[in-house]
């Protein structure tokens, strides 16, 4: 077998077995493929597709290429959720307490952000001390002991995953569904959680463009997922437009303790569907009892409590979480609307690049990350505005503030017809099929 061969047969569309896609991910982690060859190969996938069997075969590949987290030791149900990334979505972050409230154990492993979409792990580090490189005993030992821990990913999960994914990054190849279901999947699978859901994002500020699209990628990672063994589900959900109003750092910290002291906003709503469907997956819940254990966990106060016992479980300091407004943020400035009207629509990805701009992202993987910036949404989508209203308040340290500005102000649309409601979810799909909101 040479990878030449193996290029050749994608290349005409011939089905690569699982010798060979394990002949490629084992060679090219081991760096004995060279990266133009690798790329050739990815490119051939990207244009001719691969089948189920084959998906499966490479995200078995690339997972075994690292360690593969034994979560049994917890004595308990295990859940995890991922997201495909969007502007504003902290969901993790209200999600882990409420879940560990419900009973089961959350034991996650979250990224940073990179571009226009934030990062779990950068949100977290905006509480003082907060720790997220934990040792695996002392991760372990958080999760037992709280319910929940979130930690960045360790160097070993599916060390091929890294290296594919560099290259497809500089090589047009990140936008194939094969090769994205079998990166999300390698990583999911190899963390150990029993019971899984997908968030899969759509819109103008996803990966995929169109509910159609996310759905079609959707249905592929619950395939392999469920051919590996997990309880695993996944919603279709709306990112035309950014998940929590507050977006940044700090400020999407204070947008999770408001949601976890009751808040009713599109987070919110959010934040109870992807809860109320991963409680069911697990089967010790039916959909009504599942939303009434998160009620419970979020109307007692038993929620907020949780995540503050996890934030100083990970070293950091609580009183933030009691006491938000100790966060410490930029000046602060303002986007007018120009003109009367109804927000028609949004760049939701122009906003999240907005932010990037103000310091609160990264360019680069070596940019550091100011805390203290971002923007919080004054109107949502539907939203009926005046000229001169407040659009969206800019936090900033006056590094990128009219660049920011200029693009909050191109992204969000105003126009004279009030558009149709934005659902939360489009579709459902697990084992069972697909369900259309
Ligand atoms: N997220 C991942 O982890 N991998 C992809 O390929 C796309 C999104």
């Amino acid at each position: 077998m040479t990878i030449l061969d193996i290029i050749e047969k994608k290349k005409i569309k011939q089905e690569l077995s699982a010798e060979e896609i394990n002949y490629f991910v084992e060679g090219f982690t081991k760096g004995e493929i060279p990266d133009y060859q690798a790329s050739a190969l990815l490119m051939a996938i990207l244009l001719n597709g691969m089948t189920d069997g084959e998906t499966f075969a490479l995200t078995d590949a690339m997972l075994r290429s690292g360690d593969v987290v034994d979560m049994s030791s917890l004595g308990g149900t295990v859940v995890d959720k991922h997201s495909t990334g969007g502007i504003g979505d902290s969901t993790t972050l209200a999600l882990a307490p409420i879940l560990a409230c419900c009973g089961v154990f959350v034991a996650k492993m979250s990224g940073r952000g990179l571009g226009f979409t934030g990062g779990t792990i950068d949100k977290l580090e905006s509480i003082p001390g907060f720790d997220t490189a934990l040792s695996e005993d002392e991760f372990f030992g958080v999760v037992k002991k709280v319910g929940c821990a979130v930690i960045g990913q360790t160097a070993n999960l599916a060390p091929a995953d890294k290296k594919i994914y560099a290259l497809r990054d500089v090589t047009g190849t990140v936008n194939a569904i094969p090769l994205i279901c079998s990166s999300i999947m390698s990583k999911k699978l190899a963390s150990g959680a029993d019971t899984i859901l997908l968030d899969v994002k759509y819109g103008s500020g996803a990966f995929m463009p169109t509910p159609e699209s996310a759905l079609e990628l959707a249905e592929k990672m619950v395939a392999i997922g469920t051919l590996a063994g997990k309880r695993i589900g996944a919603l279709i959900t709306d990112m035309q437009q950014p998940l929590s109003d507050h977006v940044g750092n700090s400020l999407e910290i204070v947008g999770i303790i408001d949601v976890l002291n009751g808040k009713k906003n599109r987070l919110y709503y959010e934040i109870r569907e992807v809860a109320v469907k991963l409680l069911a997956l697990t089967g010790k819940y039916d959909e009504k009892s599942a939303e009434q254990a998160f009620q419970r966990a979020i109307d007692s106060g038993n929620a907020l409590n949780k995540f503050a016992e996890m934030v100083t479980a990970q070293h950091g300091d609580e009183s933030y979480i009691h006491n938000p407004d100790k966060f410490a943020l930029g000046q602060r400035d303002a986007v007018l609307a120009d003109k009367d009207g109804y927000v028609t629509g949004m760049a939701a990805a122009d906003i999240g690049r907005a932010v990037t701009h103000l310091g609160g992202g990264r360019m680069t993987k070596s940019d550091v990350i100011d805390f203290s910036v971002g923007v919080v949404m004054q109107v949502a989508i539907g939203s009926k505005v005046n000229k001169g209203d407040v659009l969206c308040e800019v936090y900033h340290n006056g590094k990128g503030l009219d660049e920011a500005k200029t693009l909050i102000s191109n992204s969000v649309f105003i126009g004279g017809d009030k558009p149709a409601e934005h659902k939360i979810a489009y579709a459902y799909v697990d084992k069972n099929g697909v369900t259309l909101y």
